[in-house]
C-alpha cells in the first residue's frame, strides 16, 4: 500500500472526560486514522461510543481488545495508575502507543516503562504534553532556539484548574487516585521547564494546602500548592498549581533569558472580545483544558499519526515521560514531608 493511503487503525481505552474528545478526534478529526475499537469498564460509555461515532468493535476488559487483529496502535486515556501496565501490555501486543500523562505515578514504573519502551523500539511511543503542539508554546520555543531572549534562566508557571470544576474533580479524586496536584496538574509545567530550559532537576521544595476545600486535605492532595526548583546550570523554576482559581482556567508561563523575556498567555482569555456594560470592560476567561488546548490536542494526534505513517519518531518521548514524573513525584514528596528533596537522576533511554 502507498503511504499516501495508509490509514492507522486505532484502539483507545478510557471514554472519560478526555477520552471521549480524544475519541471524537480520533473518529472524525484526525487524517489518516480510523477509530476501530474503543474500551471502558463503563458499559454505557462503550455502548454511547460506538453508536455515537461509529466505532465497530466495544470492550470492557482492555486484553479483549489487545486480541484485535485489526488495530495498529492503542491510545491510552485510562486514569493515572494504569498507563504503565497499559503501555507495556500495548507495546508487548506489538502496537504503537499513544498514552496521556502523566507516564506513571511512581518512579519504580516509570523507569521499567522506559526500559520496555526501548526493547520496542521499532515501535512509536508518544505521550501526551500536548502543550509542546499549543501554537503558542512551540512559538514561544522557536524564539528561545533563535536566541531572542539569550540563555533562558527562570521558568515561572501558573496552572490552575477553574474552581467551578471541584464537584467533577473532587469525584474524580475519590474514585482514581490522580498522584496529587503537583503529578497530575503541574506535570505539563514540570516538562514544559524541562523543555524550555533545556537542563533537568536537581532539588525542589514544594508547599501547598487546601482552605476553601479540606476535603482535598483527607485525600492527602493541595488545593493550592507551589515547588521552587533548582535545575541543572544554577537554573530555576517556580510552579503554582491549583484547583481553586474563581475566574477560570488559568494557564501562565513565563520565561525569563539572560536578554528578554517571554510570556505566554497572562491575560487566559477566551477569545479577543471585549464586552462593555454596566459591569465595566468585561474579558472572559477561558473554561477549562479542552477549550484552551483544542488545537493542542488536535496536532499531538495528528503527529502521532504521521510519526506511524512516516516511520519516524515524535518529539516527546518516554524520558520526558520518566524525568517529569521523577521531578514530580519530588515535589509530591517535599510537600508531604515539608522537606527539600534532591531529584533522582537517571540515565536516558537509548532509543
Ligand atoms: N493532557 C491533559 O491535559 C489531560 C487533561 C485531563 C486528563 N488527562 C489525563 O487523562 C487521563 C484520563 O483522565 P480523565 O479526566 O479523562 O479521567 P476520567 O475518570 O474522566 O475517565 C477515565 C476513563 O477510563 C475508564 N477506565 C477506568 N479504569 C479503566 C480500566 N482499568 N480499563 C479501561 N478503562 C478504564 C473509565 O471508565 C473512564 O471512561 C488521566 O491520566 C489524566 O491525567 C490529561
Amino acid at each position: 500500500m502507498q503511504l499516501n493511503d495508509r490509514r492507522i487503525s486505532v484502539g483507545l481505552v478510557g471514554l472519560g472526560r478526555l477520552g471521549r474528545h480524544h475519541a471524537e478526534n480520533l473518529a472524525f478529526r484526525i487524517p489518516h486514522c480510523t477509530l476501530t475499537a474503543v474500551c471502558s469498564v463503563k458499559e454505557e460509555e462503550v455502548t454511547a461510543a460506538k453508536r455515537e461515532l461509529g466505532v465497530p468493535y466495544g470492550y470492557t476488559e482492555y486484553e479483549e481488545m489487545l486480541k484485535n487483529k485489526e488495530l495498529d496502535a492503542i491510545f491510552i486515556a485510562s486514569p493515572s495508575g494504569f498507563h504503565c501496565k497499559q503501555i507495556e501490555q500495548a507495546l508487548a501486543a506489538g502496537f504503537h502507543v499513544f498514552s496521556e500523562k502523566p507516564l506513571g505515578l511512581y518512579i519504580e514504573e516509570a523507569l521499567q516503562v522506559q526500559e520496555v519502551v526501548q526493547r520496542h523500539s521499532d515501535q512509536v511511543f508518544m505521550l501526551g504534553f500536548m502543550r509542546r503542539y499549543d501554537r503558542s508554546y512551540a512559538y514561544a520555543k522557536r524564539q528561545i532556539e533563535a536566541g531572542s531572549i539569550g540563555e533562558p534562566v527562570l521558568v515561572r508557571c501558573y496552572g490552575l484548574d477553574p474552581a467551578q470544576a471541584m464537584p467533577s474533580f473532587l469525584q474524580f479524586a475519590k474514585n482514581n487516585y490522580s498522584g496529587g496536584l503537583f503529578l497530575d496538574m503541574a506535570i505539563h509545567d514540570l516538562d514544559l521547564a524541562r523543555w524550555y530550559l533545556g537542563a533537568e532537576a536537581q532539588a525542589v521544595w514544594a508547599i501547598g494546602g487546601s482552605h476553601r476545600y479540606p476535603e482535598l486535605d483527607q485525600l492527602q492532595d493541595a488545593e493550592t500548592g507551589a515547588a521552587l526548583v533548582q535545575f541543572e546550570g544554577k537554573k530555576m523554576g517556580i510552579f503554582v498549581a491549583g484547583r481553586n482559581c474563581v475566574h477560570g482556567y488559568h494557564i501562565e508561563t513565563e520565561i525569563i533569558g539572560t536578554h528578554g523575556s517571554l510570556r505566554i498567555g497572562t491575560n487566559p482569555e477566551k477569545n479577543q472580545v471585549t464586552l462593555m456594560d454596566e459591569r465595566g470592560v468585561i474579558r472572559e476567561c477561558t473554561n477549562g483544558f479542552l477549550e484552551r488546548f483544542e488545537q493542542a490536542y488536535l496536532d499531538e494526534v495528528i503527529e502521532f499519526i504521521r510519526c506511524i505513517r512516516e516511520n519516524r519518531k515524535p518529539e516527546v518521548t518516554v524520558d520526558d515521560g520518566v524525568y517529569s514524573t521523577i521531578l514530580g513525584y519530588a515535589c509530591k514528596q517535599s510537600f508531604e514531608t515539608g522537606q527539600l528533596v534532591t531529584v533522582q537522576s537517571v540515565s536516558p533511554a537509548k532509543v
